[in-house]
């Protein structure tokens, strides 16, 4: 346990803030939490919108929870844990009409794309004109205060890779433009409606992805196009973020690495706590790449990264959530969520040099694998805590 000296600084700092929280208003901790995306994100739309049979709605999907919810994992989502760490419920599908929203919704559905217009989904455009329709369900000063989360593209990608084998350096980089300009028209959708706290998660390294290899033959290796694109994406979102920053004010933003997570944990699985990144715990296939159901998974999908070819076990997203949430600038930043909760409204973050932004990125394997020293991490995190308090405070005095 910690010393009582630091038991008094605790005490000290927790009072200071509160007398900081008490004297200057304008701290806004956002309550609310808005989920646009794919199946990653999905909390149980698509059951909602498909005539046929949602995999997600049976088990094995839920199991480590002991219920199927439409939640493409055998247990939690991302979304979910962040909800939990901000000290809200979860949030919950907007297509459940008769659900509690007063902490937000979430839009995300499995096979979403930004661009194109697929079946029995909502594209990103879809997904942002539903929310902009609703916003009078919230309150202005809650849309602006809120977090909007959004992980988007995977699909845009695979189906691109899978049309176009081999692509020149031009047409990739035109496709990628697309894309980001689809997105940055959204954004500034909701920047209209109100929304200044927007949270980024990356894309993975989709080469790894155990369906994508199955499907392409060799799966010792990641395939290449896929990741390659993903890349090009996470670039150009992060200039467009920088961008933005510039060009909207009091926007603020969270960017958080998880293609690199994705890639060191497939790489060097067991440093993660897991004993493959390679295969799903669920599916058929040489490594579980494709149809997971009842008959195919694994004992322990805690073991696993990946729980079906496309998404992650509920032990994969605790270990996103907690670095979105609390994790340095190697992995999330300029602000991980923790901070973009506490930044008063009035507070633009500019970040002018882009190389500095990318280097900031850069992740440092070192640093990962002490900061994912669970007990460390706690204390970290609650040192991180007060240490944040104290940041936000500041730049009121
Ligand atoms: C909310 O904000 C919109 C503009 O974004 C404005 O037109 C509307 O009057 C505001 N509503 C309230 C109740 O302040
Ligand atoms: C594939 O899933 C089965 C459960 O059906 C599991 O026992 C097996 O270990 C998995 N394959 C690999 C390569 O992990």
């Amino acid at each position: 346990m910690a010393n009582p000296k630091s038991h008094v600084f605790i005490l000290i700092t927790t009072l200071l803030a509160l007398l900081l929280l008490l004297h200057f208003p304008s701290v806004s901790l956002a309550q609310t939490l808005f989920v646009f995306g794919d199946g990653l994100y999905d909390a149980g739309n698509k059951q909602f919108l498909s005539q046929n049979r949602v995999d997600a709605s049976f088990p094995p999907y839920g199991i480590t929870l002991g219920k199927a919810t439409g939640r493409w994992s055998d247990g939690r989502i991302v979304p979910d844990y962040l909800a939990n760490f901000m000290g809200i419920p979860q949030i919950p599908p907007f297509l459940q009409s008769t659900a509690d929203f007063s902490h937000g919704a979430s839009f995300a559905i499995a096979d979403a794309t930004v661009l194109g217009s697929p079946p029995e989904t909502m594209t990103l455009s879809q997904q942002v004109m539903k929310f902009s329709e609703n916003k009078n369900k919230w309150t202005n000063k809650t849309l602006s205060e809120a977090i909007y989360m959004i992980y988007i593209g995977s699909d845009d990608y695979l189906n691109y890779a899978k049309n176009n084998p081999s692509p020149s350096d031009a047409q990739k980089q035109a496709f990628v433009d697309q894309v980001i300009t689809k997105i940055n028209a959204e954004i500034k959708v909701v920047y209209g409606v109100g929304g200044r706290k927007f949270a980024f998660q990356n894309l993975a390294p989709l080469g790894c992805l155990p369906a994508v290899k199955q499907a392409n033959g060799n799966v010792q290796e990641c395939v290449k196009l896929p990741s390659e694109m993903a890349a090009l994406h996470n670039k150009k979102l992060l200039q467009l973020m920088i961008e933005l920053s510039k060009q909207l004010n009091g926007f603020q933003y969270s960017f958080y690495d998880f293609f690199s997570s994705i890639q060191n944990r497939v790489i060097k699985s067991k440093t993660y706590t897991f004993e493959t990144g390679i295969a799903a715990c669920c599916g058929t296939g040489s490594i579980n790449g494709s149809d997971c159901s009842s008959n195919n998974v694994c004992a322990k999908p805690e073991e696993y990264i990946f729980f079906d070819g496309k998404h992650l076990t509920q032990e994969a997203n605790l270990q996103v959530g907690h670095l979105m949430w609390g994790a340095d600038p190697e992995v999330v930043g300029p602000n991980n969520l923790r901070e973009l909760m506490v930044l008063p409204l009035d507070l633009t973050v500019i970040l002018g040099d882009i190389h500095e932004a990318m280097a900031a990125m850069r992740p440092r394997q070192s640093k990962i694998e002490s900061l994912y020293d669970t007990k460390k991490m706690d204390l970290d995190m609650e040192n991180q805590w007060f240490y944040q308090v104290d940041k936000a405070a500041s730049f009121l005095i």
